[in-house]
């Protein structure tokens, strides 16, 4: 296809604003999936995704439009909505030269969607404004597109309004399309240069590559490079989505399409990569690719010890279609046999540990999230930690956090209890600032270990669910920060230990203590626990010693209950772990972390 007569865009939006929706409304209106074929949401793939209504992967569709008697290829190109997953955002966006800032008509714009169409604009993409949901009575366009006009520029008369819903302005919208996004350009006599802005893992098919062309041309049979690792493989299909994979001849500049290389693992094929041809290299690969580092760390572990074989398998198996997730082996005094898997952030998190659970039937305990601390020992060397109970021990210079800038988006009633809760959380205030009348932004800076805890449920339970939230990495920053050890008499239990402020150390140690205390079975002895900052004591409670055994308060009178009790004690043993002397029931270990 003739470069100009290519147009590649992105749908910017928040969940739930209707992005699903409205492309499957184009893509029903272009005629490239029929009104019969139409699944709800052709886009969203995953089980998972459909579920929770969140789009993971992205992928691309090419669709015809025909504008004053010429024809178009429209590729649209998906995007992950969340906070996560900014990188794969930041690629897929540099794969367009358009976008779409879609925004629900009643809600007004969301903290993740500016954050977004920021990274648009850094990378200089036309934006074409719409309100969308326009049907419902709660909407409120006149009201948001002045919001959206006053902040990208432009008039409000010029903010499409549209419903994905009844399929009412997508047509124009389609025609803004064509009409305002620049076409793509690029050196056909170029060494071949393509981006990968996706790369998919396909159970039949292996890894399915998806690529931006931006120099030269890529043809069937080819052999390609790929540039940071400067590996080889022959290009067994090359072709286009429309939706459904469609094998082409080749791929020229402009053109957005897919790669299957036989490949079996997606790190092989890595998003922001550049592919050439191996014939013919290019010199200098295309700006912007970095590898995605795990931002948030937790211990993984299987509540019965027989299921880690199938823990590891499963890793191992989602590791083909995740990039960035990372694991290795660790063993924990009162949790078993497990692994240290870090993940991008909370989201990514709760969607690995939900895959496991799910498809692979586990039954597993996730350790508090940790971030990864950097120590300065006396020795001048620097450890870095992301699981608390590694934490060096003996005198330590200093010890940085990872700081991320945050973005809130607020009715301005809530701006006394965001700041009180960010304070809270050692935010620094970055600034302030109105979006129309009666929306604030606000920007922070705070360690990223305040926030994995619990910080967003808390920013919505003050909210009435109104705030939104947005947070990119901001590097390490020192601060005091100490480790908190939680003992059985005596003995440190592990998969207890936190990383903390100094300030907040005793109301940790007081939290772990007391609910410790509430789950432990008596023993024939009296069991200290105990917090700890090194050798010294910063909160202690006990569970005191069993006085009569546990027969004894059946008076030896009712032989079968003497007999159940007996045989669930027994039942109970079998699951009992052992701290020095203490045996203490798996379940007890598993509530304490979970807060029940
Ligand atoms: P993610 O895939 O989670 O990013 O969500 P999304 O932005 O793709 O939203 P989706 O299309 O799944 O729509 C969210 C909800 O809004 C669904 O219940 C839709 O039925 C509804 N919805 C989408 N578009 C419209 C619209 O134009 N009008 C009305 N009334 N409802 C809509």
């Amino acid at each position: 296809t003739d470069p100009a007569f290519i147009r590649n865009f992105c749908i910017i939006a928040h969940i739930d604003h209707g992005k699903s929706t409205l492309a499957d409304r184009m893509l029903q209106i272009t005629g490239v999936v029929s009104d019969r074929d139409m699944r709800a949401q052709y886009l969203d793939r995953m089980d998972i995704e459909r579920e929770r209504g969140i789009t993971i992967k992205s992928q691309a569709v090419r669709m015809p439009w025909s504008l004053n008697g010429e024809t178009f290829a429209l590729n649209m190109i998906d995007t992950p909505g969340h906070v996560d997953f900014t990188y794969e955002v930041s690629r897929s966006l540099a794969a367009c030269e358009g976008a779409i800032l879609l925004v629900d008509a009643a809600q007004g714009i969301e903290a993740q969607t500016l954050a977004n169409l920021y990274l648009a604009l850094e990378n200089d993409l036309e934006i074409i404004p719409v309100l969308n949901k326009i049907d419902l009575p709660a909407a409120d366009p006149d009201k948001y597109a002045k919001e959206l006009a006053s902040l990208i520029g432009g008039k409000p008369e010029d903010v499409l309004r549209v419903s994905g819903k009844t399929g009412m302005g997508v047509e124009e919208l389609l025609d803004r399309v064509v009409g305002r996004i620049p076409n793509p350009v690029g050196d056909p006599d170029a060494p071949t240069r393509a981006m990968i802005f996706d790369s998919v893992y396909d159970t039949y098919r292996g890894v399915v590559t998806y690529v931006r062309m931006i120099d030269g041309q890529l043809s069937p049979r080819e052999r390609i490079q790929m540039m940071s690792t400067r590996a080889v493989h022959d290009l067994l299909e090359i072709g286009v989505s429309s939706p459904e994979p469609t094998p082409t001849k080749g791929l020229g500049v402009g053109e957005v399409g897919y790669l299957i290389t036989g490949v079996k693992d997606v790190r092989q094929s890595k998003v922001g990569d550049t592919v050439t041809t191996a014939v013919k290299p290019a010199t200098d690969a295309l700006p912007g690719y970095t590898d995605p580092k795990p931002m948030v760390f937790s211990g993984l572990y299987p509540i019965d010890g027989s299921d880690y074989p199938i823990l590891r398998d499963a890793l191992d198996k989602l590791k083909l279609s995740d990039a960035s997730l990372n694991y290795e082996p660790e063993t924990s005094v009162a949790l078993g046999f497990g692994f240290r898997v870090g993940f991008l952030g909370l989201l990514h998190l709760e969607i690995v540990t939900e895959r496991l659970q799910r498809e692979f039937d586990l039954d597993l305990i996730a350790t508090a999230p940790s971030v990864t601390y950097e120590v300065k020992t006396e020795d001048k060397q620097v450890v870095t930690v992301t699981n608390p109970s590694e934490f060096p021990s003996g005198k330590i210079l200093e010890v940085s956090e990872p700081m991320v800038k945050v973005g809130i988006l607020a009715p301005k009633d809530y701006v006394g209890t965001i700041m009180e809760l960010c304070q809270s959380r050692r935010g620094a205030l970055l600034g302030m600032e109105y979006l129309g009348e009666d929306r604030v932004e606000l920007r922070y800076t705070m360690p990223l270990g305040e926030i994995v805890f619990d910080f967003f449920d808390h920013l919505k339970s003050r909210t009435q669910g109104y705030a939104s939230l947005d947070y990119e990495p901001s590097g390490q920053q020192a601060a005091d920060l100490v480790k908190v050890d939680i003992l059985l008499q005596g003995d440190q239990v592990d998969a207890f230990s936190a990383i903390v402020h100094r300030e907040k150390a005793y109301a940790y140690g007081v939290l772990m203590t007391e609910r410790l205390k509430k789950l432990i079975p008596r023993q024939q002895f009296e069991v200290p626990i105990q917090a700890a900052i090194g050798a010294r004591i910063i909160a202690r409670e006990s569970v005191r010693a069993m006085r009569k055994d546990v027969l004894a308060k059946c008076y030896g009178g009712d032989i079968t209950r003497k007999r159940k009790l007996l045989e669930k004690q027994k039942e109970g043993k079998k699951r009992m772990k052992m701290v020095g002397k203490v045996e203490v029931p798996q379940e007890a270990f598993i509530a304490a972390l979970s807060g029940d």
